[in-house]
Order: C-alpha cells, then sequence, then structure tokens
C-alpha cells in the first residue's frame, strides 16, 4: 500500500511576534500613561518579562483580549533589589539589564540551564560605559547580581557584534541617561526597538550611510502612551511556511505578518530556493511593515548565504536546514558562528538531530553544509534531543509532519517559549 502523505491547506492568524512584545511591555513601563497592546505573544517568554516588570511596581492587567501596561515614565521604575528570573528569555535578560543598568538596585539575574550557559558579557561590558557593574566583576553568565548606576553617564558606542539585543540594551541604558548616545552599528540587526521609541515620540535619530547606521537618542525625555498592535511572527511563520513548500499538494495563507525587512532574510533565501511565496497587502502597523503571506508547495534548489545575510534570518536557520535538506543540490551556509550562542549551539544540536535520522551534513565552527537528501532513517525508538532549545524541536516537528515519521522530541515542552500554539495550528492546517 502507498504510504499516506500529509497535506497542509488552510488560512491562519499567528500570535504576535516575540521581539516586539519584549518591546511593547518593556518599552510601554516608561510610557507616560497606559499603553494598550493588541496581539501581545502569549508564551513563556513573554510571561517571563511581565514579571520581572512587575517587581518594580509596573502594572500590566489582561483585559478580553489586550494587555494595558501601566507606564511610570522614563526612570520611574519603583525600587527592588532582589532576584530577576528570566527563565529560558534572552531578550528579556539582555533588554532589562540595560533597563535596569541607569537604576541604583542591586539585582540578581537568574534563568534556566540554556539561559545561564549563554554569554552576557557582551552586554555587560557595553553597560558598564553608563556606570553599570556585575558581581562577580568577571562574570559573563547567570547567576549573576548586577548593580545599575546612580546616573547613566552619556556614552557614545560603536557595536561589535551583530546582535540587536545588545543594540536593544544599550538604548534602553540610553533612554534614561541625560543627553545624547549613540550607537553605531555596521549590520543589519532587527530595528524594532528604534521604530517602536519613534512611535512613542522618543527624541530618536538614526543617520545611514551605506552599510553604517548611527542612532541617536536623547536620554530623559518622555514617552508617550499610544496603542501598539503586535504583528504575527515571522519566525514563527518561518516553520508553517516551510512545511507547506516541503509538503505535497500543500498552499497556505498566514495573515498580519510582520515583513520588517530586518527580519525576511527568511523569505530572501527560499525565494532564492524557488518557493512560492506571494506577499500581498502590505501595510503599516503601529510604524511596522505587515502584509499576508501565500504559500504553496515547490519544488526548492539549494542556496548559498555569506555572512552578511545572518543578522537578517539568525532564528530561522534551523528550519532553513530542514528546507535545504528537500531541495536540489548542496546548500551552503557562511557566517552563522551566532547560531553557537542561541538557546542551544544551533549548529551542533542540529548536526546530532539530524544524524539520528540518517542525514550527516557537514560544519566548521562558522559554517554548515547541506546535501539536498530525503533518504531519512528514523526508527521507532529515534529521539532527538532539542536541548532546551524551542526552534530546533519545532524544526524536527516540521521534519516529521513532512515526512510522515513520528520520532520522540526532548524537550519538547519548550515550544511554549516562543510558539505556544504551534502543535494546535499544525493539527488544523492538516488534511490526509
Ligand atoms: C532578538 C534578537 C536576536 C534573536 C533573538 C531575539 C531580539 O538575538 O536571536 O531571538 O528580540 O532582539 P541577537 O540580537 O543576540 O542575535
Amino acid at each position: 500500500m502507498p504510504k499516506k502523505i500529509n497535506r497542509f491547506i488552510g488560512a491562519i492568524q499567528l500570535p504576535g511576534d516575540k521581539s516586539i512584545s519584549h518591546r511593547s511591555l518593556i518599552i510601554g513601563s516608561q510610557a507616560t500613561g497606559i499603553v494598550k497592546i493588541s496581539n501581545l505573544l502569549e508564551s513563556g517568554d513573554i510571561f517571563s518579562t511581565i514579571q520581572c516588570l512587575k517587581k518594580f511596581g509596573i502594572k500590566i492587567i489582561k483585559k478580553k483580549k489586550d494587555y494595558f501596561v501601566y507606564g511610570q515614565v522614563v526612570g520611574g521604575l519603583e525600587k527592588f533589589n532582589g532576584t530577576l528570573n528570566c527563565g529560558n528569555s534572552g531578550t528579556t535578560a539582555r533588554l532589562l539589564l540595560g533597563l535596569l543598568s541607569t537604576y541604583p538596585y542591586t539585582i540578581k539575574f537568574i534563568g534556566d540551564r540554556s539561559l545561564s550557559k549563554r554569554p552576557m558579557g557582551r552586554v555587560i561590558d557595553v553597560l558598564k560605559n553608563f556606570g553599570a557593574s556585575v558581581k562577580p566583576s568577571n562574570k559573563n553568565n547567570f547567576p549573576l547580581t548586577f548593580q545599575g548606576s546612580f546616573v547613566g553617564l552619556q556614552t557614545d558606542y560603536k557595536l561589535k557584534v551583530a546582535s540587536a539585543q545588545i543594540k536593544s540594551a544599550f538604548l534602553l541604558a540610553a533612554l534614561n541617561t541625560p543627553g545624547i548616545s549613540s550607537i553605531e552599528e555596521n549590520f543589519d540587526t532587527r530595528d524594532h526597538t528604534e521604530i517602536m521609541l519613534k512611535y512613542l515620540g522618543a527624541k530618536i535619530q538614526v543617520k545611514k550611510k551605506s552599510q553604517k547606521k548611527i542612532i541617536f537618542l536623547e536620554g530623559k525625555m518622555p514617552l508617550d502612551a499610544k496603542d501598539i498592535y503586535v504583528p504575527g511572527d515571522i519566525s514563527s511563520a518561518s516553520f508553517m511556511i516551510v512545511l507547506a513548500l516541503i509538503s505535497k499538494n500543500s498552499k497556505i495563507l498566514i495573515k498580519n505578518v510582520l515583513l520588517n525587512p530586518t527580519r525576511t532574510g527568511i523569505l530572501d533565501a527560499l525565494k532564492k530556493m524557488k518557493a512560492q511565496i506571494q506577499i500581498k497587502n502590505k501595510r503599516l502597523c503601529s510604524g511596522e511593515i505587515v502584509g499576508d503571506l501565500f504559500v504553496k508547495s515547490s519544488k526548492l534548489r539549494s542556496l548559498t548565504i555569506q555572512g552578511e545575510m545572518a543578522p537578517r534570518l539568525i532564528d530561522e536557520y534551523p528550519i532553513l536546514f530542514i528546507a535545504a535538506l528537500f531541495a536540489k543540490g548542496t546548500s551552503k551556509f557562511y557566517g552563522i558562528e551566532e547560531l553557537r550562542f542561541k538557546e542551544s549551539d544551533r549548529i551542533e544540536t542540529m548536526k546530532e538531530g539530524l544524524s539520528k535520522v540518517g542525514i550527516n551534513i557537514k560544519s566548521t565552527k562558522s559554517s554548515v553544509e547541506i546535501k539536498g537528501n530525503k533518504n531519512f532513517n528514523v526508527l521507532n525508538n529515534t529521539v532527538i534531543d532539542a536541548k532546551g532549545d524551542h526552534r530546533i524541536a519545532m524544526s524536527f516537528k516540521i521534519l516529521s509532519e513532512a515526512i510522515n515519521k513520528k520520532f520522540k522530541i526532548k524537550d519538547f515542552q519548550y515550544v511554549q517559549t516562543s510558539f505556544p500554539t504551534f502543535t494546535k495550528i499544525i493539527k488544523n492546517l492538516k488534511k490526509n
């Protein structure tokens, strides 16, 4: 009897973008008045940010489907000298380090086993310029004790690592620092912090010169309280996009997806692979570009991507590796060393997981090579370890749906950190 194949058909709307959800709460907490947030992502990482902000007297409530953040004005966080648990969330950790670097509070930062392995020195070194410090003084990981300064010291800085989290930590520190601070970046990292600050009336200016960008922010200036609509998460969308592309006779419509150019590297990469993706109904929403995506099963071709593109698709590499397995030819991904500092070492975790289903991929410290290969070898007792990494867990679940083979994914529960409705959405799309 021929093996059954799964098809995925339907229209979906995704939960709010994770990066913008964090920022709407954190920046909203600094506004003068109440900020209404619609389509906020309700996931573990976002709940970590909410719980942390509440420790500083920020009132955050949910009414019907919307969230309301009672802004305490710039510099207005209530005193709290205690422990902040950031859970699995690097964005909560790094953005709050930035926000708190200009408050004279002594705070112990902790996180789960995955977050405790991730580098924090890269953020703390930047925040030291504003007068913050850390104990023990050479500590690079959580748990650590963070001491903010009495008054932020005006800072001009050139970003060394292509990280939006570091850039955002800087801007949140500058927001409560007298004078105009500036940060220069030569990479295309996501710019949601800049966009949201501008949307809420901050004195922010962005000067661009070819690849170089300098952001100037005047601190101690008030932020307006305005309604924020959080667009659908393009990183979450990428799992559904690849699922439809690599499955036969599938077509899906994803409505209201974030299409900020600093995040659409995944669409550019897939289009280079000859993916059939159409963008419709592009519009602006709370300062961000949003649109609808129409995706159809496609015959994919391999591609080569250089490192310059990496910041624009940094979270999408695991699912792009899965797409590459279904492409004709060998795909090559260069300049991706930052993948080693995510919720897990994503190069290693993907490599190990794929070897469990009979696929060997080549890797170096900063690159991966994947030969299109659909000869999977899944045994009944195959277990793939996602190592506390939600995006690895989801990538392997997409693979299992596309090839219609069951394997066990250890740590699958971490999907809750970013995309709690993931499994339900797949189930609703599935037609067999
Ligand atoms: C994020 C930035 C990225 C990304 C992370 C979310 C953000 O990290 O991987 O999931 O919201 O700013 P880096 O900026 O450290 O690369």
